[in-house]
């Protein structure tokens, strides 16, 4: 069963916390959409001030909407659109403070004011995206993105 852990140590402490918690819940398991599902449940109960944590998978020639935590969203997205199909494009984290000065960003959750959107990108090529939607502005800082993008490597390892 999973063991809902107290996230009351420093932001780095908390942080690496959860690498391991994520580590040991994809131990032995290849099938992406249960690793997927249970990435974006942890970050989820990991995260606060977020309303949307999940992922969108690389299908033939555009983004398809995975395993969320968060509302309903939409479901396509194609490459160099909005921030999920910039971070594909250029195969870099897009970490933005304030969406509504993002050109072309995608609003699927109205409330949604910050994001986090980071590359999977497994045998060299492009997995998905990690996405996350925050209900206030500049949610996420270099912290974020670095641990963000460490979450995002033992999902790849896990996955390749
Ligand atoms: N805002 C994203 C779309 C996905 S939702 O945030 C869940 C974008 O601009 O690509």
């Amino acid at each position: 069963m999973f063991e809902v852990k107290d996230y009351s140590g420093t932001k780095e402490k908390d942080y690496q916390l959860v690498l391991k918690q994520l580590d040991a819940l994809l131990e032995g398991e290849k099938d992406s959409t249960a690793i997927l599902a249970n990435a974006s449940a942890l970050l989820n109960q990991f995260l606060d001030e977020v309303n949307w944590v999940g992922f969108y998978v690389w299908k033939q020639d555009e983004l398809v909407l995975g395993p969320f935590q968060g509302l309903p969203a939409c479901i396509r997205i194609p490459f160099g659109k909005g921030v999920c199909g910039t971070a594909v494009k250029e195969r870099e984290t897009q970490r933005v403070a304030d969406v509504s000065l993002f050109p072309g960003h995608i609003a699927c959750d109205a409330a949604s004011q910050s994001e986090i959107v980071v590359p999977m990108i497994v045998n060299d090529t492009v997995f998905g995206v990690l996405d996350v939607d925050s209900p206030i502005t500049n949610r996420f800082d270099e912290v974020d993105q670095e641990y963000l993008e460490k979450f995002v490597n033992i999902i790849e390892k896990h996955l390749s």
